[in-house]
């Protein structure tokens, strides 16, 4: 983040005041902030705040003459490795939608060969408003990258879809989008108008209730799967276990804790174009969980336990079987056969599998081979998000093949 220039436009929402945060957070990884905040966005937070947070002054006239003579608006709006539209309004992505430009802000965003990131924040029936459902599908198309919005209590008083996320998770995806790497070929949005499901991390399953059954995934693979497909014009639902990571930017995540809920969550989301199993679902549960916490005695407790509901199998033997299933097979032994004979098993189409005994689970690398019925890749070594990547652009040509059969 370091020396990172991020040009912040400020719409007017009640959600402004969370910039404030975002601002001071983003200067303590010594990224740098030029704030421009529109007309409304002033009714909410003043700019005395917003400059003296960021270290800049606030640009917020179009037609202002020293402005242009200073900076440009055009230069303005390509000086910056990233834009960050946070709180976006409705109206404000409904213009960047249109390519309307009467103010700074949205001529900013209409002029910038930058890449943009959206942190929507609205009253939910603003947000599922048909118009701007349709403007958030067109902008996703455009490449244009969304963090949030979030469910949960609005100001308003009521609950749904369309709180801004809280800037850590803003922040992540600041560093999401400027770590991306373009030399991964994901061209254009192959997966626009598709829906994807991907399931991500650990589950627990509980002993008692502070213990639990759990394992090592940190979902670092998972999300990343899910993070890619959103850039790739999907729209995505990622049902995640327990994890210590950021929901990704412009995905609806589901959080799970164990086998069943997984698939509960994912059953939930079904229909969809793709099914991609990232998850390391456990295949075991405690039959007798106990009510209370379990007390050291003379004898250590004694575990039983039964099988879980194979998520894998289940969607793959589903009426609303999505075209293409995926799987990851986390092997320790006897990589390729285990993951072959896990293909025919389960019924999937594809199964990516990793040599997890060679210390993958939670670091930011991975290795992996791809198995699917006609033969086998073995991948390089490279970055989780690197392999999310080229594993979407993968899976985006399989579709496209698949179709033209
Ligand atoms: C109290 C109050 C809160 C508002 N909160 C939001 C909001 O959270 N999201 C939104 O899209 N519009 C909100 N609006 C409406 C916008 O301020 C209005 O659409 C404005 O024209 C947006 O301008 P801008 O997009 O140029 O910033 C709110 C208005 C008021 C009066």
């Amino acid at each position: 983040m370091k020396g990172k220039r991020i040009l912040l436009v400020i719409g007017g929402g009640i959600a402004a005041y969370k910039v404030l945060e975002l601002i001071r957070r983003l200067r303590e990884q010594d990224a740098s902030v030029s704030p421009v905040m529109t007309k409304a966005a002033k009714e909410f937070i003043t700019p005395l705040s917003v400059a003296s947070l960021s270290g800049n002054r606030v640009f917020d006239d179009l037609f202002s003459l020293t402005d242009e003579m200073e900076i440009g608006h055009i230069e303005l709006s390509r000086a910056a490795d990233l834009v960050v539209v946070a709180p976006a309004t409705a109206d404000l992505l409904a213009k960047l939608a249109h390519g309307l430009a009467d103010d700074l802000a949205s001529t900013l965003l209409l002029a910038t060969d930058k890449k943009i990131l959206v942190a929507p924040a609205m009253n939910v029936r603003m947000w599922e408003n048909p118009a701007t459902r349709r403007n958030v599908a067109s902008l996703r198309r455009d490449g244009v990258l969304f963090v949030g919005p979030e469910v949960g209590d609005m100001a308003c008083g009521e609950y749904g879809a369309g709180r801004m996320s809280e800037p850590a998770a803003i922040l992540a995806a600041i560093e999401d989008a400027l770590r991306s790497d373009t030399r991964i070929a994901l061209p254009g949005q192959p997966l626009a108008g598709r829906r994807v499901v991907v399931t991500s991390g650990p589950t627990r399953e509980p002993i008692d209730p502070l213990r639990y059954l759990g394992n090592a995934s940190s979902g670092k693979q998972g999300h990343a799967v899910a993070a890619a497909a959103a850039r790739a014009g999907a729209e995505v639902v990622l049902v995640s276990g327990p994890v210590a990571l950021p929901d990704p930017a412009g995905v609806r995540t589901r959080h799970v804790t164990t086998a069943t809920e997984m698939l509960a969550a994912v059953e939930a989301a079904l229909p969809a174009d793709m099914f991609i199993a990232a998850a390391a679902v456990a295949d075991w549960r405690v039959a007798d969980v106990a009510a209370q916490k379990l007390k050291k005695g003379a004898q250590a407790p004694v575990l039983r336990l039964v099988e879980n509901p194979d998520v894998l199998t289940h969607v793959a033997q589903s009426p609303a079987r999505p075209r293409l299933i995926v799987g990851f097979a986390a092997e320790t032994e006897n990589l390729i056969d285990n993951a072959r004979a896990k293909l025919a098993a389960k019924g999937c189409d594809v199964i990516v599998a990793n040599d997890v005994g060679e210390d993958v689970l939670g670091q930011d690398e991975n290795q992996v081979t791809i198995i699917t019925r006609a033969g086998t890749e073995i991948w390089p070594r490279m970055r989780k998000d690197h392999v999310a990547l080229k594993l979407v652009a993968y899976l985006s040509k399989l579709m496209e093949a698949d179709r033209a059969r």
